[in-house]
């Protein structure tokens, strides 16, 4: 069998930082060379401080302080990298396309193909590429189309091999997966580049945790398996509008429908909405491919999931509108969190954007807390949107490092992503700081509601 002595990752975001560390730290000899065109990305990857690396995930500077420099290395020398490998990770971007045709649903391929024509031009010895990134399915049918018509005699393998970590526990997820999933030709060099990326991830994980299956069915399963977990997110925000109708509890509800086996208990949360990079991107990706086969019925079933979504942001922006004497003009509103969950200072999608915009068209006056997210990150989210001028945006959002006193004389303050350190506030502080009567809205259902009425404010969570 190949065995594997030089991997090179091409992407050094989200998905190839922390994978290709974990690799390195598990695999000391393994050279594993991160690669990005990005410098400003690379130098902080290569930061003397860790606290300053590009992501922040628990954990991961541990395992970078141990790999960097021993078997791990970051650089922007990409064709030099590419060259060395004998596996080569695609970990590039693929956001949802803003053009031409599938705009606005399928996944924009022109950062894959690049790579692609790249490692076809640059390679002088046989190399299995692996995707990593969230792609469409038959994505691999694209690479083996561009690499095997080089013509220059070098052998290329392709394996799909998608990334199922989830920001915030990335390093976890990685150290201990559920499964690893890995896709390849049923050919004999398909087999063999199948089992050269086995012993890789065997070096830690148990052999019957890694399953290879086709290349199509482990494209396809990735979309399939984040389809249904943000299914599972629609269907109990969907419940969580009918409980606040009927006196329900949406905790309630979670707790006795996830204690049968067969529902379990996991992603049963209800929110503000799911954001994140991948649930919508890749829902909307089988919305495009099942309409691209006619699959019309299909399409539709999995695209009620995003509506549902789209729903739950604006229904709590509404709501709070609606609480506030139906006018926010002028008001001052504190949002604790803009990260799409709690434990990661990502804000790709994230709800609190999408609130914040429906609050925006009302001339609410926004202050942002969150103890991850950097002010221009906000503000680049905002004006992404394309919804009011940069001006605008800067002058009715003011983004604050110090949450309590944030809250002095304002209206209402909701919670829009559930970190820990929320619950653990002085709330009656907060309630004194405020306008009176104080409003607050638990976007993710994390304060303790009676207390918080008990404290005197006109409070709102979602599902109750
Ligand atoms: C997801 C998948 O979990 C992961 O396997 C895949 O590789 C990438 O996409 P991620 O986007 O990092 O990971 O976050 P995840 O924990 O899945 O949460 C997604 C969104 O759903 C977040 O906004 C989260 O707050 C929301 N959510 C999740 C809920 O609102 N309720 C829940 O019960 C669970
Ligand atoms: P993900 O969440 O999928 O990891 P990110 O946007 O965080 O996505 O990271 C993708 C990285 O890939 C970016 O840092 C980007 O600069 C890099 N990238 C895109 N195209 C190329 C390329 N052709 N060569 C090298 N790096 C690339």
């Amino acid at each position: 069998m190949k065995s594997i002595s030089h991997i090179c990752c091409i992407g050094a975001g989200y998905v190839g930082g922390p994978t290709m560390s974990v690799i390195a730290q598990k695999c000391p000899h393994i050279t594993v060379t991160v690669v990005d065109i990005n410098e400003k990305r690379i130098a902080a990857w290569n930061d003397e401080n860790f606290d300053n690396l590009p992501i922040y995930e628990p954990g991961l500077a541990d395992v970078v302080k141990e790999a960097r420099g021993r078997n791990l290395f970051f650089t922007t020398e990409v064709d030099a990298a590419i060259d060395k490998a004998d596996m080569i990770f695609i970990s590039v971007n693929t956001p949802t396309k803003t053009y031409g045709k599938g705009k606005g649903m399928a996944a924009d391929l022109k950062y894959i193909e690049l790579c692609a024509r790249q490692i076809a031009r640059v390679s002088t010895t046989d190399k299995i590429v692996v995707e990593k990134s969230t792609l469409p399915v038959r994505t691999a049918e694209t690479l083996t189309s561009i690499l095997h018509n080089t013509g220059n005699g070098v052998h290329f393998e392709i394996l799909s091999n998608p990334e199922f970590l989830a920001e915030g526990t990335a390093v976890q997820d990685l150290l201990n997966p559920d499964r690893i999933l890995i896709g390849g030709d049923n050919t004999p060099e398909g087999q063999e580049a199948k089992d050269a990326l086995t012993s890789v991830y065997a070096n830690w994980i148990d052999r019957d945790r890694i399953l290879q299956t086709n290349v199509w069915s482990s494209e396809l399963s990735k979309l399939t398996a984040n389809a249904f977990l943000a299914q599972r997110v629609s269907s109990i925000n969907s419940i969580s509008e009918l409980c606040e109708e009927t006196g329900a509890d949406v905790n309630e509800v979670a707790r006795a429908i996830g204690t049968d086996s067969r529902v379990g208990s996991k992603f049963l949360k209800a929110s503000v909405g799911f954001g994140g990079s991948c649930f919508q991107k890749d829902i909307l990706n089988l919305v495009y491919i099942a309409k691209s086969y006619g699959l019309d019925k299909v399409a539709d079933y999995w695209e009620q999931v995003i509506i549902m979504n789209d729903h739950q942001k604006k229904r709590f922006a509404e709501k709070m509108i609606a609480s506030m004497y139906n006018t926010v003009a002028g008001k001052k509103i504190v949002l604790f969190g803009w990260a799409f969950k709690k434990d990661t200072n990502d804000t790709r999608e994230s709800a609190a954007i999408y609130v914040t915009d429906y609050l925006l068209d009302e001339q609410a006056e926004i202050v942002v807390y969150d103890p991850k997210v950097k002010e221009e990150q906000i503000y680049a989210d905002l004006d992404y949107l394309n919804t009011r001028s940069e001006e605008e945006n800067r002058r009715l959002v003011t983004v604050v490092s110090s949450p309590e006193e944030a809250t002095k004389d304002a209206h209402a303050v909701a919670v829009l992503t559930e970190w820990d350190e929320f619950t653990t506030y002085n709330w009656e502080t907060i309630y004194n700081n405020m306008l009176k009567p104080a409003f607050l809205f638990d976007g993710r259902k994390i304060l303790d509601s009676s207390a918080m009425k008990e404290i005197g404010f006109k409070h709102f969570a979602i599902g109750e």
